[in-house]
């Protein structure tokens, strides 16, 4: 019988022959062999140490890795929707084509507890809008247990995994809407948003793995901005004084540069990796949008 160690190499080898892509969480085919492995004998990535490499690997288990592999390499499937997971920081969630494959780099932002983005003591309300299958709005729970964490999306499909992994992660409420047309005004400390802003030029160069992504997901229009100019404005509207939009737009970072004079992103430093994260204070996005006054106050 061959050892895990043995599986092991054959794995990433048989990645590498197929030239998959690594875009959605695993950076090379080494890790997504090591995934594939494990989730094939049923051990967790948490706590299976090198110690395994030697063991012999099950019969049963090599079935299941032959149609682990051909889903990955034959049908291009992302890594996630083979296995059925992903994990994002310290939290595993259930991952299948109703959402995106959960991999933002908003989540270092979110374990370092906003810093030193978010500028207030505790953030009370925290909106994850276009929550796809929820991993965002439930590290941002995880880490700030008594706030309120709320997660929104248009899809129902995409809606229908969150819930499912909110049994796991609970949140304080999962709402259907359109971008945040939803929420009051002033009544938001930190705003999380991940939408679909891939370009129309990216859009056409797709590796396979992201066709199995919903379109609703990744769609952004010409130059990727098409729901990023509402959501500008529906924060400025919703953000109380002192609050923080963090929102994601990927290689639509140079258009976002270019789309007014007068907005200024400023671009988070990501040390995991990652690109296209821009942070915006509520003042300085108040100013923008013309907004003039947050609960009866002048804004700056
Ligand atoms: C890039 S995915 C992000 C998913 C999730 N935030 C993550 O990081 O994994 C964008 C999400 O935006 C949702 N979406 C698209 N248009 C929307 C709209 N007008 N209002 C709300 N959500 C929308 C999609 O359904 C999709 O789940």
């Amino acid at each position: 019988m061959p050892t895990f160690r043995e599986i092991l190499l054959q794995t990433e080898t048989a990645l590498l022959k197929a030239d998959v892509f690594f875009g959605h969480g695993y950076e090379s085919a080494h890790d997504e062999a090591v995934a594939l492995v494990l989730a094939a004998a049923r051990l967790s990535p948490f706590n299976t140490g090198t110690e395994v490499l030697e063991r012999a690997f099950p019969d049963d288990a090599s079935a299941t890795l032959g149609v682990l592999l051909k889903q990955r390499c034959g049908d291009r499937l992302p890594l996630a929707y083979v296995t059925g997971e992903a994990y994002l920081g310290p939290l595993c969630f259930k991952a299948d084509s109703r959402a995106l494959v959960p991999r933002s780099p908003i989540a270092e932002i979110i374990l370092n507890g906003f810093a030193p983005w978010f500028q207030d003591e505790q953030p009370a309300v925290i909106v994850d809008v276009c929550c796809g299958g929820g991993s965002l709005g439930m590290l941002a729970k995880l880490v700030f247990p008594n706030a309120t964490v709320v997660l929104s999306d248009l899809d129902d499909a995409a809606l229908a995994l969150t819930q499912e992994n909110s049994q796991r992660h609970p949140v304080d409420g999962i709402v259907k809407g359109d971008l945040l047309a939803w929420c009051a005004d002033d009544s938001v400390d930190i705003v999380i948003a991940n939408p679909p802003y891939v370009d129309a030029h990216d859009m056409a160069d797709l590796p396979p793995e992201y066709r199995h992504e919903p379109g609703l997901a990744l769609v952004g229009g010409d130059d990727g901005l098409d729901l990023v100019r509402v959501l500008l404005h529906d924060a400025a509207r919703l953000l109380r004084s002192t609050g923080l939009l963090l929102l994601e737009v990927g290689n639509s970072q140079d258009a976002l540069d270019e789309l007014d004079p007068c907005l200024h992103p400023t671009w988070v430093d990501l040390e995991q990796g990652g690109h296209g994260v821009a942070a915006f204070m509520a003042q300085d996005l108040a100013q923008w949008a013309g907004k003039t006054s947050f609960n009866g106050g002048e804004s700056k």
